[in-house]
């Protein structure tokens, strides 16, 4: 998508070997406009697919994925990464292990809100490793929800998520698709097959 590599190209920062910060509009400041975009491009790519659910991770997956089922015309269901203080024996589960962090999170979904009639789109923020994703596909497959597609605003194709799903025959649309990092410049996918 042209106009979201455009903004990775003005306000992205590299940090390190393989972090890309854009807190300008996807990860602390949010345009709501982009994300309406973006939003439309997830849905009519997946328009045939019979999605019923949009699902992601809190925090940062919520704006595309809400935008994404906004376009879609079925509800959105971020999986909650803190212990709710209630009772947890109405939840499915599943453990997310953040490379990025080194930290474990148990994210959860209320068993009220995925079921075995549910065709599930997930939508995310960064594809990095895969490890959210994961944890996503076995709480659906818990559910017995079908999954439908995968759909990420970034994806860094260097890091080991975009095989993983690949690997698995889910469809996959990455919005911006990067590379590499070449000295803190973004090289995306289709600028290095050329
Ligand atoms: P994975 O799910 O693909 O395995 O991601 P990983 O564990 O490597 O990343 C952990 C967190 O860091 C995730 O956010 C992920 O979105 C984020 N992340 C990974 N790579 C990048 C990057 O290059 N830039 C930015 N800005 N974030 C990245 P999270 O812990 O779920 O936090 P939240 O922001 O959704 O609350
Ligand atoms: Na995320
Ligand atoms: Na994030």
């Amino acid at each position: 998508m042209k106009r979201l590599e455009e903004r990775i190209d003005a306000e992205g920062r590299v940090l390190g070997e393989d972090i890309l910060k854009v807190d300008s509009f996807l990860n602390h400041q949010v345009d709501p406009e982009l994300m309406q975009a973006m939003g439309d491009e997830f849905a009519h790519y997946f328009a045939d697919m019979g999605i019923t659910k949009v699902l992601t991770v809190e925090s940062s997956g919520i704006a595309p994925a809400l935008m994404a089922s906004l376009s879609l015309g079925v509800p959105m269901v971020f999986a909650r990464k803190h212990k709710s203080l209630t009772l947890t024996d109405n939840l499915y589960t599943a453990t997310v292990y953040s490379f990025t962090k080194q930290t474990e999170n148990t994210i959860s979904i209320s068993k009220s809100f995925l079921s075995a009639d549910d065709k599930v789109l997930i939508i995310d923020d960064f594809l990095a490793n895969g490890q959210a994703v994961n944890g996503l596909l076995d709480i659906c497959e818990a559910a017995g929800a079908a999954v439908g597609g995968v759909g990420v605003v970034i994806e860094k194709r260097f890091q080991r998520g975009h095989q993983f799903i690949v690997d698995r025959h889910i469809p996959l649309l990455a919005l911006a698709s990067i590379a590499s990092f070449d000295n803190g410049h973004v090289v995306f996918s289709h600028e290095k097959e050329q």
